[in-house]
Order: C-alpha cells, then sequence, then structure tokens
C-alpha cells in the first residue's frame, strides 16, 4: 500500500468471512449456489459475453464464471485478493482447459490497475465486503476500466426492505436460507454476514452506480436481500 495516502483503505485484507481459509475455499463451491457452472454459463450468454471480448471479474472466488467466460471464447482478468481461491480458481481453469484465456491476479477493486479499457466488468459477491464510501471508488475506478457503452454486472447482497423492518428482515432471511452444518452457509455464517460485512440498501446503490456514470438497464430485486444490476457505461 505504499503508494497510496494514509487514508487509503486496504482491502487486501478479509473482512468477515475469511476466504484465505482454505476450508472456505473447498466447500464454497458447495455453499454457493447461486454459482452454479449453470447459473454463471446462463450469465455469460445473457450478457452476450463472445470471442475477441475482454472481461474482468473482480472477486472472482473458484472461478467458475471466470471458466464459462473463457470457454465463451472471451479474454478474462480474474481478480481476487485471496491467494487461496486464486489458487484454487487456476486448478479448475486449468481441469477446464481454459487456462491459456484467464490472467488470474492478486488484487482489489480498490488496489488492482487495468490498464486497456474493456467490455465487461462483472462482481458477484464481493462488493458487500467494502464499506459504503469505499464501494463509491470501486464504481468510479470500475467505470473507467470500461469502455463506453461497455457492461457492468453487479449481484450482490442487497437489502431492499424498509429500513425500519429490519430486524425480523434479518431474521426471517437468515431462517429461510441458513443449512445445518455440513450443508451449506450456516445461520452463523450469515449472521457473520450481516454483522461484519457491508451489505447495503438497493436505493444508496442506485445512486451511487449513477454518481460513477453508469446508466442502470435493469435493476432486479430478486429478493429484499439480493439483487442484480446491469449497467452501461456512458
Ligand atoms: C463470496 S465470494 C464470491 C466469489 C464469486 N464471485 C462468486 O460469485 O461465487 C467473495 C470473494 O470476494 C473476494 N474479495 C473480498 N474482498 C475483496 C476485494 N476488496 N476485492 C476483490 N475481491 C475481494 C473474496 O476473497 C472472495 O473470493
Amino acid at each position: 500500500m505504499t503508494d497510496y495516502p494514509a487514508w487509503y483503505y486496504n482491502d487486501i485484507q478479509q473482512v468477515g468471512t475469511d476466504f484465505e481459509d482454505m476450508t472456505q475455499v473447498a466447500t464454497y463451491d458447495r455453499n454457493q449456489t447461486s454459482s452454479s457452472v449453470e447459473e454463471e454459463q446462463q450469465l455469460v450468454t445473457q450478457l452476450g459475453i463472445s470471442a475477441g471480448q475482454t472481461v474482468i471479474d473482480f472477486g472472482c472466488g473458484t472461478g467458475t464464471f471466470a471458466i464459462q467466460a473463457a470457454i465463451a471464447g472471451a479474454h478474462v482478468y480474474a481478480i481476487d485478493v485471496s491467494h487461496s481461491m486464486l489458487t484454487f480458481a487456476r486448478q479448475k481453469a486449468q481441469l477446464a482447459n481454459v487456462s491459456s484465456r484467464i490472467e488470474f491476479h492478486h488484487g482489489g477493486f480498490l488496489t488492482y490497475e487495468h490498464v486497456a479499457p474493456v467490455e465487461v466488468i462483472v462482481t458477484q459477491a464481493a462488493l458487500h465486503h467494502l464499506p459504503d464510501f469505499w464501494k463509491m471508488v470501486a464504481f468510479l475506478r470500475m467505470a473507467n476500466m470500461l469502455k463506453q457503452n461497455g457492461i457492468f454486472y453487479l449481484w450482490d447482497t442487497v437489502f431492499s426492505f424498509h429500513p425500519a423492518e429490519y430486524q425480523t428482515r434479518i431474521d426471517a432471511w437468515i431462517q429461510g436460507v441458513a443449512k445445518p452444518p455440513g450443508k451449506g452457509w450456516t445461520a452463523q455464517d450469515f449472521a457473520t454476514h450481516v454483522r461484519e460485512e457491508y451489505t447495503t440498501f438497493g436505493w444508496i446503490l442506485e445512486r451511487m452506480l449513477t454518481d460513477a456514470g453508469f446508466t442502470i438497464e435493469t435493476a432486479n430485486y430478486l429478493t429484499p436481500e439480493y439483487a442484480e444490476y446491469i449497467c452501461r457505461r456512458g
């Protein structure tokens, strides 16, 4: 962090769930059902990702999306702050025979530098690791990495319930999605998420996205706790 001012956020640190922990990495694909091969294939098609395009995946995790984008012929930059995730994702890419089309980089939303603008940036289930002010900085940085009219896709935990309902909504969410130990994310995992990570409200994110210079083409509030946005750089 020597090139950054003293006030700059250290986004290389793990916040909340520790994705440097090999146990978390080894069980991730079982736990995160939203990132299945089928879901990521569908997203690649939905975003029109094809041969000749360049894509950045921020917070790539175990690399499922990056691999599907590479299978579609794109050149992918897969970025993550976790060395363990990157090692695991590299092995998956080798098995899928797409290593030559994916460049894995250790870095974060606030530190990764990309020179030539790209057609598509995707980030899923990762941005909530940053506090809101730094999410805004991340949006500005990502907008600068995109070509004009380039696509920015964001999927994350996003709250769209009325703020006054927070207690009942959070309890009901955890009760509805938590799995028994060994079967998926547990109630304890979701409690850690709410307590230590930075899921925010959709109305805040929408304002941030437009202030960063994006046009929001789709804001899809999938449930009161998850949303996806398809944006274009103006
Ligand atoms: C819940 S996983 C999501 C992985 C993948 N995108 C998916 O949808 O399955 C969150 C990932 O974001 C990474 N991450 C956390 N903070 C980050 C940051 N500031 N910049 C980039 N990646 C970060 C974690 O190391 C982890 O691999």
